[in-house]
Order: C-alpha cells, then structure tokens, then sequence
C-alpha cells in the first residue's frame, strides 16, 4: 500500500516527507525532486520567501544506488528561513521576549478556528503548520510517485486555466504542457502567450491594489490505462479520491474532473464522450489511447467514468481562492484585547496559483500511483511491470 505523510513548521528546522509502499528497483534521483521542487517555488506573484528558500530534498532512506529498496523513503528539506527564526520557534522553553504571536486571526486563514480548536491564545502555532510550506514535502512524495508512475509511462502535468478573471483562451496539447515543464522562466505556467500576459496584468493590478486573488489550475496525467479505481464501494472510486487529495491543497475549494462544471449546464446529448471503433489500419494508426482500440469522440468525462480510468487523459482541476493574508487587511479581533483590529499581515504571496498546480500534479501523481499499485501490485519493479504488461496484453485482446 502506498502510503505518505509529512511533517514539519513552515518556520521550523525542516519538513520531512516520508513515503513507503513502493517496489524495490525504481530509479529515484534527488535532483528529479529538486526539479519539481523548483518548479513549485516558480510563479509571478510570489512573496519573498520564495527568495530565500532554495528547495532541496535530500533522501535519508529507502534509496541505495539511485534505486527504490522497498523500504520507507525518508526525506529531509531544510527550511532556510530556520535562522531566522530559530529563537522565536525554539523546541525548548526558549525565551519569551522573542516569541513571534499572531495577534490577530486572519479570515480565511485556519487561525481562528485552529487556535479555539487547539485552545492556544494566538495563531503562531496554527499558521506554521497551515501554512502552504507544507506543500513541498508533498511535492518531494509526489515527485517520488511520478518516478515509479514513469516507469508504467505515466506522466502527469499541469497548467493554469485561468487567475482572476482573465481565463486561458484556448485548448493546449499535451506537447504543450511538457515545453512549460521544460521552461528555465515560469511567469503563470500558462501555455497561451497572450493569455498569460492577461493573466500577469491581473497579477499586477492585485499588486497595485494590496489586494489578492485566486485562480485555476488543470492537472493532466496521460497515458492512465483503463481500470483504475472502481466503483464497487464509494471510497474506492479513483474520481473521488483524486477530489480529496486535490481538494486538501491549501486554498483549493472546488475540484473539477474534465468538465463537470459545464456538464451541469450541457444537455446528455453534449456532454458525453460518444464511442467508436478503430477498424482499419489507418484508424488504428491514429488512436489516441495505446490500451484499446475502443475510441471517444472527446474527453468531457475527464478520463474518468464509474470512478474508473477510461484510457483518457485524467483531467482535474482544483479552483483556488484568493490568498487571504493581505496587505490591505480585513477587519479581525485581538485575540488578547477582544478589540476590532486589522487581521495580522506577514510576508505573503499575492498569487500563487501555478505554484499550486504543481502540488496538484504532485497529489494527482501519489493518488494514480496509489491505485496503479492496488491494481498491479508486485514487490519489485519487475514484478509490477509483468503484471502491467500481462494486463495490456489483455487489453489489446479484448
Ligand atoms: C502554493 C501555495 C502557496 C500559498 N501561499 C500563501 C501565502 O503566501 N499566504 C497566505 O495567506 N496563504 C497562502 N496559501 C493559502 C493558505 O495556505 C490557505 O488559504 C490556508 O492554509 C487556509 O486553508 P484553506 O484556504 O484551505 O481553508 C497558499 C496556498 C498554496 C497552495
């Protein structure tokens, strides 16, 4: 079973991820991980921690010789900002006089509820674990997923659809998503020139303002064969499990899998992905999906139907609000006073939507390599790729 969990401040020594269930024999490189974990720290919009903060995950166990060794892989990312803060969130007592509190909760923030939850007098505690930091152990597990999902051919990306109001204005290959991967320079993460000039422009008048704002980013993952997931129990279902683990990003408030929003406003007639046959050599030559010979006219389904991979591409979406600490503060409470103050401002992101996109591909990645792994199985890589293989087979015969 494939399993992760993290841990760790956002102000603290480091963040730990752990990730255990994998076969023995898959290659993992740290510098794959690095990758991703800079493409999580790119973005137009960010605050300047994003400045001080280099990611770089370094692997304590579960990998010898650049392989998987079926044990848990430990990882550490060491918080550079820690010197800055090692007196005010020290593990001991530590001196009082340096303690950083969070005076007043921020709305939309998980200060409030966390410190009635917690019964703590402010919110120091509450935002250094609520904080997004968070995200880039899940990026470092994630990363980890997306190498054993390549060795099956899987590979999961992301785009941002839309920031604000200005929205992408046009579909974008798969071929597409891999140059915005490959890029040295992330504005938006958005494919469309002219639509991420939109988008900056958006970014910059939020900027202006001491305002914030939200977005949408869309996760692709190509190459999922059919049969992932299923529908014999709720908790099983792969769709549902892909909105948890998108929905328990920070600041994602709907997901979407292809296009259930539109869906919900189409006619039965539009929405569906009719079905056909490759018949001929020629029709053959131009499948979409390498599994089957079955076809679909579109992908309004989102590679999803039953709760089960169809063969598709997997689209989710996952719509973020807008960040809600802002230098234009709202309205709030002193937790100590109990009098009308400003909501507590500390040094943020004004958007951090393609940023979140990656932690999207990262949950997205751990989620079908949870399930590739249920339906597979095997101890080493070996083992997984003949039950892989063995299924193909069958799937071509069908
Ligand atoms: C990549 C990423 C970066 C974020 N950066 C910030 C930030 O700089 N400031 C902030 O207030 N919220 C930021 N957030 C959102 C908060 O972490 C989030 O709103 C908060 O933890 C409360 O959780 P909720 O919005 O899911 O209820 C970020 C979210 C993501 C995914």
């Amino acid at each position: 079973m494939l399993r992760f969990f993290t841990a760790g401040e956002s102000h603290g020594e480091a963040l730990i991820a752990n990730v255990s269930g994998l076969p023995a024999g898959v290659p993992v490189a740290e510098a794959t991980i690095d990758r991703e974990l800079w493409r999580r720290q790119q973005g137009y919009g960010r605050g300047g921690r994003m400045k001080i903060e280099r990611d770089h995950a370094r692997i304590l166990s579960g990998v010898r010789h650049g392989l998987t060794i079926g044990s848990p892989i430990a990882m550490l990312l060491e918080n550079r900002d820690w010197q800055n803060w090692s007196e005010s969130l020290p593990v001991g007592q530590g001196d009082s006089e340096k303690h950083k509190p969070v005076k007043s909760p921020r709305p939309g923030h998980a200060d409030l509820a966390g410190a009635l939850k917690y019964n703590l007098p402010e919110a120091r505690y509450i935002l250094e674990r609520a904080s997004a930091r968070e995200t880039a152990a899940r990026v470092a597990a994630g990363a980890v997923a997306k190498q054993l999902l390549a060795t099956l051919d899987i590979e999961v990306l992301s785009h941002v659809v839309q920031v604000g109001h200005e929205r992408l204005s046009r579909s974008v290959s798969f071929a597409e998503l891999q140059a915005l991967a490959a890029r040295e320079e992330v504005l938006l993460n958005c494919a469309d020139e002219e639509s991420e000039q939109r988008m900056k422009a958006e970014v910059d008048a939020v900027l202006r303002t001491g305002d914030t704002v939200g977005g949408i980013f869309e996760v692709v993952a190509r190459n999922v064969p059919p049969g992932l997931g299923t529908y014999a129990n709720w908790d099983e279902r792969l769709d549902g499990r892909l909105a948890q683990a998108v929905m328990s990003i920070q600041a994602v408030k709907a997901v979407e899998i292809g296009d259930g929003v539109l869906g919900a406003s189409s006619f039965g007639t539009s929405a569906q992905d009719e079905i056909g046959y490759a018949r001929t050599a020629e029709e053959t030559a131009a499948l979409a999906s390498k599994f089957t010979k079955f076809t679909r006219a579109g992908n309004h389904a989102g590679g999803l139907e039953g709760g089960i991979s169809n063969g598709s591409d997997v689209v989710v979406r996952g719509h973020l609000k807008p960040i809600s600490t802002l230098r234009r503060p709202l309205a709030s409470v002193d937790f100590t006073t109990r009098e009308p103050v400003k909501a507590a401002y500390e040094r943020s992101d004004v958007c951090a939507v393609p940023a979140a996109g990656v932690v999207g591909e990262a949950m997205v990645a751990l989620t079908l390599a949870a399930a590739a792994l249920e339906k597979f199985g095997g101890d080493s890589l070996t083992e997984l790729r003949r039950n892989y293989e063995g299924y193909c087979e069958q799937l071509r015969n069908f």
